[in-house]
């Protein structure tokens, strides 16, 4: 039975008026695979993997007998004094999975705690290496890295920070590398990748003995899988070379496989100092989160009483949530999902042709099974939907039985890496019909 609207009265959903969610509740009770069931019985076809979490699908029994194993085995230790198994075995396979010398592993529970944590790594990093004046962060417009404030701080989309600005101070944004709407009017490439070189010419007109780190999403979710071309991210690796500013990726969304690789970090071909990683690591079976960093920033840390990391949380690093990692990433490479990630993405864009044939579609970009499409209302003038068209359908795709990230002028698909062909279809055949319906009541 669907909950009653005074039940969900107790009860608030991320991002969400609680009023409308209440006239069409959505309850989850199950899931396996790729599929979710409500408490009505309604199946639904995971192709967002929850919110960009279940790389390795739902109900995983592998993952689920050894979190019942270390349950009954050790379930918390006391994180000032001590370490435990899991923890240890999990930073090592880290260490092993990121690309370069990403070697130091700081396993936390959420990405906004690895995004702020990571922020604040940076600022004590330059503070220990004798230039504490380098603290100011540059991210991008459009940019999302958490909800808590420092993350806020980084965040450059007004929907999310506007209502709790003034923002912490030191953050400065550029615009990101929306090809497809340059906000500088040009085209690629005779654009000379301008918008990569802008935060270089932030950095000089800042003062580089006042920067302390770029953070940004290889791939930016918010605005529509903003996906870069190959010369941007070493153009920006380039910059914070010659200025000493530590590179962050907020991988968060693009980790564990999701781009064709563990890493957007080793699609791109460039390694950041700081990795922020979240989501995927756990496949959703215990909030897990970590920065893995390399090693001239580790060796600032490793040494005198007084230089260690000044942070820490209370759930970084529970065994639980370790073995949940170990046991994901496990599953990440024992089934070779990041090939299989390239395979089924092939296939989706493949698929989504017949969408493209709709008449609405302005670009599908993206990696491996991290693909997005951008609606206009004719691709000839690029123009976008007035009002809502992309939630609009997203919408009646759920309904449908079919779950996406949408918003009014994209959507995006980004199911579990485990997804076969005729699931995909399936899952283009809804988005299809999802597309012509609103288009009808729209009078086309
Ligand atoms: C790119 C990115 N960074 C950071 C975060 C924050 O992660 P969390 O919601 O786990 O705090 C998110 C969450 O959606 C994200 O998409």
């Amino acid at each position: 039975m669907l909950p009653s609207e005074q039940d969900l009265r107790h009860i608030v959903l991320d991002l969400r008026q609680m009023k409308s969610f209440a006239q069409d509740p959505l309850v989850i009770e199950r899931a396996d695979g790729v599929w979710y069931w409500d408490t009505e019985g309604h199946k639904i076809l995971d192709c967002l993997s929850g919110i960009f979490v279940a790389n390795v699908g739902h109900n995983n029994r592998r993952i689920i007998e050894a979190l019942k194993a270390q349950l009954d085995r050790l379930a918390f230790a006391p994180p000032l004094h001590a370490t435990n198994l899991p923890a240890l075995e999990l930073a090592k396979l880290v260490a092993e999975v990121t690309p370069g010398d990403l070697d130091t592993v700081k396993l936390l529970s959420g990405g906004s705690e690895a995004t702020e944590a990571a922020m604040k790594l940076a600022r004590q990093y330059h503070r220990q290496t004798g230039n504490p004046a380098k603290y100011k962060v540059i991210a991008r417009y459009l940019g999302y890295h958490g909800a808590t404030m420092g993350a806020l701080g980084a965040t450059g989309t007004p929907a999310r920070k506007t209502v709790f600005e003034p923002a912490l101070e030191g953050f400065l944004h550029v615009p990101p590398p929306t090809c497809y709407r340059c906000p500088y009017g040009l085209t690629y490439s005779s654009c000379n990748l301008l918008c990569a070189h802008m935060f270089e010419q932030v950095i000089e007109g800042e003062g580089a003995s006042t920067i302390s780190a770029i953070i940004l999403e290889p791939i930016g979710n918010t605005g529509g899988i903003i996906t870069p071309p190959d010369e941007y991210l070493p153009i920006i690796r380039d910059a914070c070379d010659r200025h000493n500013v530590l590179l962050i990726f907020d991988e968060i969304i693009t980790g564990f496989g999701r781009t064709g690789n563990m890493f957007a970090a080793q699609t791109f071909g460039v390694t950041p100092d700081i990795l922020c990683m979240g989501k995927g690591m756990s496949g959703g079976y215990a909030p897990l989160a970590a920065l893995a960093y390399c090693d001239r920033v580790a060796d600032a840390f490793w040494g005198e009483e007084g230089t260690e990391f000044a942070h820490g949380h209370t759930y970084g690093g529970n065994p639980i949530s370790a073995t949940a990692g170990l046991m994901s990433i496990r599953e990440i490479l024992d089934r070779n999902l990041c090939q299989r990630a390239l395979e089924m993405g092939a296939c989706l864009r493949e698929e989504l042709k017949r969408i493209e044939a709709l008449g609405v579609v302005g670009e599908i970009r993206g990696k491996g099974l991290l693909l997005g499409i951008e609606f206009v209302q004719d691709p000839a003038t690029r123009q976008q939907f007035d009002n809502r068209f992309g939630v609009a359908v997203g919408n009646r795709a759920l309904r449908k039985g079919v779950l996406l990230r949408y918003d009014p002028h994209w959507l995006a698909f980004a199911p579990p890496l485990i997804i076969e062909r005729e699931q995909l279809v399936h899952a283009v055949d809804l988005l299809g019909e999802s597309i012509l319906e609103e288009l009808k009541e729209r009078g086309r």
